[in-house]
Protein backbone atom coordinates (compact mmCIF):
# COMPACT_ATOMS: atom_id res chain seq x y z
CA UNK A 1 0.00 0.00 0.00
CA UNK A 2 1.33 3.63 -0.90
CA UNK A 3 1.36 5.94 2.04
CA UNK A 4 3.40 8.53 0.83
CA UNK A 5 1.72 9.36 -2.61
CA UNK A 6 3.66 12.49 -3.34
CA UNK A 7 7.10 10.26 -3.06
CA UNK A 8 5.65 6.94 -3.89
CA UNK A 9 6.80 5.34 -0.62
CA UNK A 10 5.21 1.86 0.45
CA UNK A 11 4.08 0.93 3.94
CA UNK A 12 6.78 -1.78 3.18
CA UNK A 13 9.90 0.42 2.26
CA UNK A 14 8.39 2.34 5.54
CA UNK A 15 8.70 -0.93 7.25
CA UNK A 16 12.18 -1.82 6.41
CA UNK A 17 13.34 1.37 7.11
CA UNK A 18 12.14 1.19 10.75
CA UNK A 19 14.21 -2.57 10.63
CA UNK A 20 17.08 -0.60 10.17
CA UNK A 21 17.13 1.91 12.53
CA UNK A 22 14.83 4.30 11.73
CA UNK A 23 12.39 5.63 14.20
CA UNK A 24 10.68 8.70 13.41
CA UNK A 25 8.92 10.47 10.84
CA UNK A 26 12.05 12.93 10.59
CA UNK A 27 13.97 10.00 9.67
CA UNK A 28 11.71 8.69 7.42
CA UNK A 29 11.20 12.25 5.99
CA UNK A 30 15.67 12.60 5.54
CA UNK A 31 15.61 9.21 4.50
CA UNK A 32 12.92 8.27 2.01
CA UNK A 33 11.26 12.10 1.88
CA UNK A 34 7.86 10.46 3.44
CA UNK A 35 6.12 14.16 4.37
CA UNK A 36 8.31 16.39 2.62
CA UNK A 37 5.83 17.46 0.19
CA UNK A 38 2.24 18.15 0.96
CA UNK A 39 2.46 15.88 4.39
CA UNK A 40 -0.71 13.97 4.59
CA UNK A 41 1.24 11.06 5.25
CA UNK A 42 2.97 11.96 8.10
CA UNK A 43 0.10 10.54 10.54
CA UNK A 44 -0.29 7.06 8.95
CA UNK A 45 3.82 7.26 8.71
CA UNK A 46 3.95 7.70 12.49
CA UNK A 47 1.42 4.71 12.91
CA UNK A 48 3.69 2.17 10.87
CA UNK A 49 7.14 3.54 12.51
CA UNK A 50 5.06 3.07 16.14
CA UNK A 51 3.33 -0.29 15.17
CA UNK A 52 6.71 -1.97 13.54
CA UNK A 53 8.38 -0.84 16.96
CA UNK A 54 5.83 -2.23 18.86
CA UNK A 55 5.96 -5.63 16.75
CA UNK A 56 9.99 -6.03 17.43
CA UNK A 57 9.90 -4.97 21.10
CA UNK A 58 7.40 -8.70 21.66
CA UNK A 59 9.12 -11.34 23.61
CA UNK A 60 10.53 -14.25 22.10
CA UNK A 61 8.15 -17.05 22.99
CA UNK A 62 8.84 -19.37 25.69
CA UNK A 63 10.03 -22.65 24.62
CA UNK A 64 8.45 -25.12 26.08
CA UNK A 65 11.09 -28.13 27.75
CA UNK A 66 9.66 -30.99 29.58
CA UNK A 67 10.81 -32.04 32.94
CA UNK A 68 13.56 -34.20 32.64
CA UNK A 69 12.85 -38.05 33.62
CA UNK A 70 14.24 -39.56 36.53
CA UNK A 71 16.97 -42.04 35.37
S1 LIG B 1 1.66 12.12 0.61
FE1 LIG B 1 3.57 12.15 1.60
S2 LIG B 1 4.30 14.16 1.32
FE2 LIG B 1 2.43 14.11 0.23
Amino acid sequence: MYVCICQAITERQIERAVDAGIDSVEGLRDTLGVASCCGSCATTAEEIVAERKASRALPSPKIYRPATQPV
